[in-house]
């Protein structure tokens, strides 16, 4: 499953990320904001997705802020939960190849929606490297 959330600065990008996988077929729970809402709080979004991520490992979560810093920050506070913060399609490839992320986090004011959504489909696609000096690391990086 994969968990969708974003404030009023993720908003119109979460829409289109919800309509890309719905044409897609792609199970996902949109735990919202569901409305455009400037006076809206990242955190309170970050919740619901981080809970549903934490739920199963297979689960995946995608988090839009106007930045995509506020949401990373806020989902790496949570046990489990590995948020990476990305810019282009590379940096979504590499956050599962190397760093086995459960979450991408988007800056919805900075990303062109086309690019954002090729960032998406192989974030979702990309499995995480076998070779055991990923592993290592990350289990360091995140002290299991
Ligand atoms: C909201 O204006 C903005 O601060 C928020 O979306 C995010 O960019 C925070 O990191």
């Amino acid at each position: 499953m994969i968990y969708l959330g974003c404030d009023h600065g993720g908003f119109a990008l979460k829409e289109a990320i919800r309509a890309h996988l719905q044409k897609q077929g792609v199970a996902f729970t949109d735990c919202g904001n569901t409305v455009y809402d400037s006076g809206d709080n990242f955190p309170d979004f970050v919740e619901p997705v981080v809970q549903g991520v934490r739920a199963d490992q297979a689960n995946r979560g995608i988090l839009i802020c106007g930045t995509g810093i506020g949401v990373s920050i806020a989902a790496n506070h949570h046990q489990g939960i590995r948020a990476a913060l990305a810019h282009n399609v590379d940096y979504a490839r590499l956050a599962r190849q190397h760093n086995n992320a459960n979450v991408l986090c988007l800056g919805g004011r900075f990303i062109d929606q086309a690019v954002a959504l090729t960032m998406v489909d192989i974030f979702l696609k990309t499995a995480f490297d076998t070779n055991p000096k990923y592993l290592r690391r990350m289990q360091a990086a995140c002290k299991e």
